[in-house]
This record gives C-alpha cells, sequence and structure tokens, in this order.
C-alpha cells in the first residue's frame, strides 16, 4: 500500500513502499518509473531514509536482490529526475545517504543569521540523514568570504554551495572551469518559469545558470529613528534639500544625522551608488554600466558633492562600524537616519526595533536591486546533498520561511496574497515597489559590473573620504569605467 508523505511541499517527498515479492532497485524502478534507469534514484533514496529509520532497507549494490517485505523508499520524480542530472556514477559513495552539507555564505549578522537558519530547518525536515555544516566567513557584502572562498576553489575543496550574487559577480570564479551549470536543474525544478524574466537574464553568464535566487533585495533604503522624527516632527525627506535640512536641525541636539558605517569598506560606497541613482535617471546610472552614459556626467559630479557634504554629518567613528553594528545608534535613540540594504530590515526585526523607512531622497521610484543566489561547485564533495538545497532555495516554503526574516523578498512570482500578508509592512511594500518601480542594477552587490570594476569603484570612493576631492575621484570613476569597458 503506498501512503503519501509530504515533507513541507518540497525536497524529496516519496512515498514508502513494501516490498510483495522480491526485487531489485532496477526492477522497482521500472515498476514506479516505467523506466530502470531510475534505479540509483531508489538506491540513495532508500538508503537515506534507512539512517534515520531502521524499518527501511539498506541497499548495499544496484543489483542487490530485495527479498518480500523489504521496506524502500520511491522519491518523487522531479527529485529522481534532479538526482539523475547530478550524480555521478564514478562516485558510488552517493548513493549510500547521510554525509554533510557544506553551506559557504557571510551571513552572520541579525536577520541574515535567523533567515539561513530557517533554510537550514526546511533542509533538516527534508534530509534528516545530512549534517549540515554552516560554513560562514562575517563581514557584510562578502568581500572577506570571497577571499576565502577562491583559493578553496582553486585547491578542489569547495563548500557544497555557496552565496553568489546574481549578475557579473560569477565571472570573478570562472564558472567554466570550477561551477555546474544549473540548466538541468532549472528546467526540472521549473524555476525557468517562476523567477521573473530580468532576474533570469542576468542570472545568465555565458549562457548558463550558474545560482539560484532565495531572494531580492533593496540596496536604496532610507531606515530613520521613529522616535526621533515624531519628537522633532519630522517627516522623511523628499530630495536631499530637506535631507539636509534634516541633518543641520539635528545636528545641534546632539543626536547623529545620518549614522555611516566604514569598517568593510563597501559600505560608505554602497551609499555613493544610492545617491547616484538619485541625482540620474534610472535610464542614465544604467548607462554608466554600459557606456552609454559617461561618467563625466553633472550627476555623478552632484552624487560626489552629496556625499562629501553628508560627511559633516555622520558618526565621526565610522570606520570603525559594520553595516550593522552601526544600526545601533538608530536602535539607542542617538542616530536618526541611515542608509542601507533592506538586510538592515532583517537586523531591526531580529532586534525587535521599529524603525521608519523611506526611499532615499530623489529617489522615488527607483529601486536599486541585488539577489543573493546559491551556487554549486564542480568539486563539491556532497553534490546529492547539494541538490538538495538548492531544492530547499528555490521552493516557495524556502522562499518564504527565508525572505520573512532576512529582511529580502522571495525572488519567485508565485506568491499569493494570503503568503504576502504573512510578511511584515515594510516587506510587503517591497514587494509592491519591486512590481512597479524602475529597477536598476547594484554595483556593490555584484549586479551592475564585474568584479574588477567594483573593487575600482570601491576603492575611489574609500580614497575620496580621506581626500574629498571631486573632481580627482570623477576622475579616478572616469578611468575605472574606461579600464573595465575598454573605451
Ligand atoms: C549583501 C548581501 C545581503 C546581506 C548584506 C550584508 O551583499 O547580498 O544578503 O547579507 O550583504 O551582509
Amino acid at each position: 500500500m503506498l501512503v503519501a508523505f509530504g515533507v513541507l511541499g518540497l525536497a524529496q517527498v516519496g512515498t514508502p513502499l513494501v516490498l510483495d515479492k522480491s526485487a531489485t532497485p532496477g526492477d522497482i524502478a521500472l515498476a514506479v518509473f516505467g523506466d530502470k534507469a531510475y534505479a540509483p534514484a531508489v538506491m540513495r533514496a532508500t538508503n537515506s531514509k534507512a539512517l534515520v529509520d531502521p524499518t527501511f532497507a539498506r541497499i548495499p549494490t544496484l543489483d542487490a536482490v530485495l527479498p518480500a517485505g523489504a521496506k524502500v523508499w520511491i522519491p518523487e520524480e522531479t527529485w529522481a529526475k534532479a538526482f539523475l542530472a547530478v550524480w555521478d556514477p564514478n562516485r558510488v559513495e552517493n548513493l549510500f545517504g547521510g554525509g554533510k552539507l557544506v553551506v559557504g555564505s557571510w551571513w552572520t549578522a541579525g536577520g541574515e543569521a535567523e533567515g539561513l537558519e530557517a533554510l537550514f530547518a526546511l533542509y533538516r525536515g527534508a534530509y534528516a540523514d545530512v549534517v549540515v555544516v554552516n560554513a560562514t566567513v562575517a563581514g557584510g557584502a562578502g568581500f572577506a568570504f570571497k577571499a576565502v572562498l577562491k583559493p578553496r576553489l582553486i585547491a578542489g575543496d569547495p563548500p557544497d554551495a555557496f552565496q553568489l550574487h546574481a549578475g557579473l559577480e560569477v565571472e570573478g570564479y570562472s564558472p567554466e572551469v570550477y561551477l555546474h551549470p544549473l540548466d538541468d536543474l532549472y528546467s526540472i525544478f521549473g524555476w525557468d518559469k517562476v523567477f521573473p524574466p530580468d532576474l533570469l537574464t542576468l542570472l545568465r553568464y555565458q549562457d548558463h545558470y550558474w545560482g539560484v535566487p532565495v531572494n531580492i533585495h533593496r540596496a536604496n533604503v532610507l531606515w530613520y529613528s521613529k522616535d526621533i522624527f515624531a519628537r522633532y516632527n519630522l517627516t522623511p525627506p523628499a530630495n536631499w534639500d530637506e535631507f539636509f535640512q534634516i541633518c543641520e536641525f539635528l545636528k545641534g541636539r546632539g543626536i547623529v544625522p545620518i549614522t555611516l558605517a566604514n569598517a568593510g569598506g563597501w559600505e560608505a560606497p554602497h551609499l555613493f551608488e544610492t545617491i547616484l541613482a538619485s541625482t540620474l535617471t534610472p535610464a542614465e546610472y544604467r548607462g554608466l554600466w554600459t557606456g552609454e552614459t559617461s561618467w563625466t556626467h553633472p550627476g555623478v559630479t552632484r552624487a560626489l558633492e552629496i556625499l562629501k557634504k553628508i560627511l559633516d554629518y555622520v558618526n565621526p567613528d565610522y570606520s570603525a562600524h559594520t553595516w550593522d553594528t552601526v544600526l545601533e545608534y538608530i536602535a539607542a535613540g542617538n542616530g536618526a537616519m541611515n542608509v542601507m540594504g533592506d538586510w538592515a530590515m532583517g537586523w531591526f526585526m531580529a532586534k525587535g526595533v521599529d524603525v521608519g523607512w523611506a526611499p532615499v531622497p530623489g529617489a522615488k521610484g527607483v529601486f536599486v536591486a541585488l539577489s543573493d543566489t546559491f551556487a554549486f561547485p564542480k568539486r563539491a564533495s556532497n553534490p546529492i546533498n547539494a541538490m538538495g538545497w538548492l531544492e530547499v532555495c528555490g521552493s516557495k516554503a524556502g522562499q518564504i520561511a527565508f525572505n520573512m526574516r532576512k529582511g529580502s523578498i522571495p525572488a519567485r512570482t508565485d506568491i499569493t496574497p494570503q503568503e504576502k500578508a504573512q510578511f511584515n509592512p515594510y516587506l510587503q511594500s517591497c514587494m509592491d515597489d519591486w512590481a512597479r518601480d524602475a529597477i536598476v542594477p547594484s554595483v556593490m552587490h555584484g549586479a551592475a559590473a564585474p568584479e574588477s570594476w567594483v573593487v575600482d569603484f570601491k576603492d575611489a570612493i574609500n580614497l575620496f573620504l580621506v581626500t574629498r576631492d571631486v573632481a580627482r575621484t570623477q576622475a579616478a570613476l572616469v578611468a575605472a569605467a574606461k579600464a573595465a569597458l575598454g573605451q
């Protein structure tokens, strides 16, 4: 008799089957799937179950004859197909289940750590036989993580899956050498139908998919202290003039008007990219990364002037703060505003802080976007476990559980109104903005430019913090674009 088990609607859903006569895995595969080729999937799925439930048979080889009465696990056909797409017949150990799942990321701060843990919980629910190893390297935006990951990839000792921004960031990993193309998994799991077309375009590099997106983040949000704004009867600034009036007003009152971090060296450049998206039109901003907009544009000059002026109103200890520690200023009522991606909302949620939000001044209707994905190294030690992880990441249940803690929104387009209602008001408004705003790519988070350009951009802004020289910095940005675009 077949009994249907659903594990949260994802990941190795299957059914137990008690044999009424002796059979090999091939016989079972033929009877259930109409094709003997599914035998390895039946063997692996059954052996995985046997590790946590001794009533299941242990299948020692692909031609073993199991006696009548043996209990096997019939995986769902989707999982079985994905297994066959990933399985390497030369690695028989992958027919035995168990082992580890090593997931590399930089999600250690409030909100992002909780989101990751929610994905792990779903994974463990579906794959109780696997030990999950959380291989994080702390440091927002992943610059520290990437520096550790690259030598591991080259040495052939990578994690089983790792965090990768959608977009040109993948170029820095020589994907054709080190990563599995994921096209098969995209069509098996239907991801090519369920993610938005623009994101699918961003995810394709050299005509292949290399990562499974878990979310969409917005980079350009102005967070503000509701208490401070209410106390002084302030409203969120719609443009930079209003912003600086508020800064001037608060400066004399012992409050840090705009909090800034830069311990990671990326936070101030992140602020700068969000200013660029306010002083240029969306088309002009996009053109900066394609060569259609010159970096000599007056909108770039103005963005540098705004950043320069902001530096008069920030906490003096900004170079000692990371994106998350500086938010303590707002939580404690000592700082009024902050510009950061909406992972900050994940942090505020994790800390129980009720915070206000608005678009970065002058950028209403403009959504600076990025997406976190997981990539799959060719030399992963536990490829079947990695495949199950990617399935969880791309699943609806995974995207809901993760994003409501992470401060981001699902990348999937099939979220129902009832599911949307489970998200907090900020995230619901972000889903609305994602659907109607002009979408432009983030540079500091991998979407707009290749790694080498990102680093030049970052260095130019870090130097600017010291020199405050607008003309020299703009010239450096022009030179960086020239080097990257070969113009
Ligand atoms: C970004 C990443 C986000 C968030 C942030 C801070 O690069 O896309 O998910 O983690 O760094 O760590």
